[in-house]
């Protein structure tokens, strides 16, 4: 392999040198605020796409918002940098693009001040759970952060402690993967992954209230949904029971991708098939993130210039 590069503080630096302090602040106290962000390979176009880059680098400056950070680049730069760093990496397979904003200085106490730091890494990555099967999930004994608390709605590295838990607590128990309830007991969302139901031919999706993380695959879900399948998409609160008695049901995020869910605390969600509607936003959303639905092309920003 040639030598994979990090962008970090401005610089493009071999991998084996990009090194942080022991003290750096976000190590210490978890004050970093991330993105995970997919490239597919296409193997007809030889070519690296890059799915829906700016709304993550958007989102990434929201977080930094809410978390006291003074974005070091503006989101065009952040896109420019990742662009010529994937180049430069020259993967030909779908690969994993990790930019971390994050509390750099050397201090010891947990206020938000200093400077922030900015790099990207990129990696190999496959199905970060099994998309083909249908999961067999649980609702976890674990709650939710609430937006009061660590916001799920800024994606801040500390908050990820929950997410290991969750989903630690899960497989250990036998699961694929596990829901996660509010304080007020309404569904959240996944461990690292927004959900959907379908009752009678809608989709049904947590608020944007109910403590997630605003995903961006639930976006291009619903505009899916709704723009070439003609479903309605309703976003509400989500009561625990109605898990038992819906048709179909499945998570999505940039590393769930879509992934059906077959069995929900035991028992069978529908007949226990991966569902029908299921299966066709799965089929679409490959097409689409590989760039092979022209309408769509525009979320998906090619590497290298073939
Ligand atoms: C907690 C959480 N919820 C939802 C998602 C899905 O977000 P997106 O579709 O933007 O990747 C993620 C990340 O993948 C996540 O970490």
């Amino acid at each position: 392999m040639t030598t994979q590069y990090v962008f970090m503080d401005g610089e493009f630096v071999p991998e084996e040198n990009a090194k942080i302090s022991v003290k750096t602040h976000a190590f210490l106290y978890g004050t970093s605020i991330f993105e995970g962000i997919r490239g597919y390979w296409n193997e007809d176009h030889k070519q690296i796409y890059v799915f829906r880059m700016r709304e993550h680098f958007e989102r990434m400056h929201n977080s930094a918002k809410i978390m006291h950070m003074k974005p070091p680049y503006s989101v065009k730069e952040m896109c420019d940098f990742t662009v010529e760093l994937v180049k430069k990496n020259a993967p030909q397979s779908d690969t994993y693009i990790r930019p971390t904003m994050y509390k750099g200085e050397c201090t010891i106490g947990p206020k938000l001040l200093g400077k922030d730091s900015f790099l990207v890494f990129t990696a190999p990555l496959g199905n970060y759970v099994d998309i083909t099967k249908g999961l067999s999930i649980c609702v976890s004994n674990w709650r939710r952060l609430d937006d009061n608390a660590i916001p799920p709605r800024a994606k801040v590295g500390g908050a990820y402690a929950n997410t290991a838990l969750i989903i630690t607590d899960a497989l250990k128990a036998g699961f694929d993967e596990a829901l996660t309830l509010s304080h007020d007991g309404h569904i959240t969302e996944g461990s690292a992954m927004n959900f959907y139901l379908v009752q009678n031919g809608k989709l049904i999706t947590t608020k944007i209230t109910d403590n997630i993380l605003v995903g961006i695959t639930r976006d291009t879900v619903k505009q899916m949904a709704e723009q070439e399948f003609g479903l309605e998409v309703i976003e509400r609160e989500i009561d625990r029971t109605e898990l038992y008695i819906s048709d179909e049901a499945f998570f999505c995020g940039t590393g769930a991708q879509v992934s059906p869910i077959t069995s929900i605390d035991h028992r069978p969600v529908g007949n226990g098939q991966i569902g029908p509607i299921t299966q066709k936003i799965q089929d679409l959303y490959f097409e689409i993130v590989r760039g092979k639905v022209e309408k769509y092309k525009h979320w998906c920003t090619p590497i290298y210039d073939n």
